[in-house]
């Protein structure tokens, strides 16, 4: 199928086109570059433009004549959106909007979102499954909680399918080593973790008091090359004829901070210099996914389940570009 994957030269949204296009797919990337990296899709046609600008949307939609749309271009950080909403809505919301109209204007009946845990706020039981109320804890998790609500209702109304993809903590990067998670600022756990054993430059772990067996927050890690494989997959079943539907995508096992910083220094061979700080604000104590559904119904199976591993592929990347893409 030709698609077109906003957000394509991303963390997340490069390693699915690299998938897409092994699997047969057409891909045009749709990009502003505010985050993501030329080189992230070297070779793949690219238009540069904001998920804003409603005409250039619908004249690369009609021009390639796509069949579906790969939505991942979004601001995606829960403490700036938490001192920043209007950003987040009028980037995720707005954008998403002006998407969707172009999607309908242009007739393209297949879209595959880009969603987040965050959209369940801080549940009570683990594992989340799909059917737990939606109750965003920040600005973020409400862009995607609200875009997933205008995609089943324009389900219902027109000739349109979607699946949004609830991802948990992405994290790894490609198995050719050839990209990677390269964020400006780096916010994220694993890649931090790993420049601190490259520079010295202390983590700090964001509390040390929740109700966790070592009193630091678990999370789900899932390798980003599996969160790829399960958009491929849901454009497929999309063509297939499924209906608008939800998906948890998560390994459905859960690791404490210093239980990653003991992988990393088992996969590193080396110590990583990190401090107890206070909770960063907002950090729900537990978020494991059941990923159930997605094995079910998309037929998806993690091909990396454990922590080391996607440590190791995430190692592969830092070190062979310290400094990222510019690097
Ligand atoms: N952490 C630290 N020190 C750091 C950075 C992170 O202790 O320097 C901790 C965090 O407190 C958290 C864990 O490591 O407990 C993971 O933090 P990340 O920032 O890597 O990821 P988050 O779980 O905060 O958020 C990620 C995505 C969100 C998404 C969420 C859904 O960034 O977009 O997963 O689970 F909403």
């Amino acid at each position: 199928m030709r698609v077109l994957v906003t957000g394509g030269a991303g963390y997340i949204g490069s390693h699915t086109v690299r998938r897409l296009l092994e699997a047969g797919h057409e891909v045009i990337v749709y990009d502003n570059l505010s985050r993501g990296h030329r080189e992230a899709v070297a070779g793949v046609p690219l238009v540069e433009g904001d998920i804003r600008d409603g005409e250039l949307l619908r004249s690369t939609l009609a021009r390639y004549g796509c069949r579906g749309i790969l939505h991942f271009a979004a601001l995606s950080l829960v403490g700036e959106s938490v001192r920043d909403p209007q950003a987040y809505y009028l980037n995720n919301v707005g954008g998403g909007l002006t998407l969707l109209q172009a999607a309908l204007h242009c007739g393209v009946p297949y879209f595959v979102f880009s969603s987040s845990a965050a959209v369940y706020g801080e549940p009570h039981e683990m594992p989340i499954r799909e059917d737990f109320s939606l109750e965003p804890a920040n600005p973020y998790g409400e862009t995607k909680m609200v875009l997933e609500k205008a995609l089943a209702s324009y389900s219902r109304a027109y000739n349109f399918r979607a699946i949004s993809l609830r991802y948990f903590n992405a994290a790894g990067a490609s198995s050719a080593g050839d990209i990677g998670e390269d964020h400006d600022p780096e916010t994220h756990l694993i890649p931090l973790v790993l420049r601190a054993i490259m520079t010295g430059e202390e983590l700090t772990v964001f509390g040390d008091d929740y109700p966790t067996p070592d009193g630091t927050a678990v999370r789900d890690y899932i390798h980003v090359e599996d969160l790829a494989a399960a958009h491929v997959l849901a454009l497929e079943a999309l063509e297939r004829g499924s209906p608008t539907a939800a998906y948890n995508l998560g390994t459905g096992r859960g690791y404490s901070v210093l239980e990653v910083i003991r992988a990393a220094e088992k996969v590193t061979g080396k110590k990583v210099p990190y401090r107890i700080g206070p909770r960063r604000p907002g950090d729900p104590a537990v978020l494991v996914a059941s990923a159930e559904k997605a094995m079910a119904e998309l037929g998806w199976q993690p091909r990396y389940t454990e922590l080391e591993d996607i440590i190791a592929t995430a190692w592969q990347w830092h070190r062979r570009r310290p400094r990222g893409f510019k690097g």
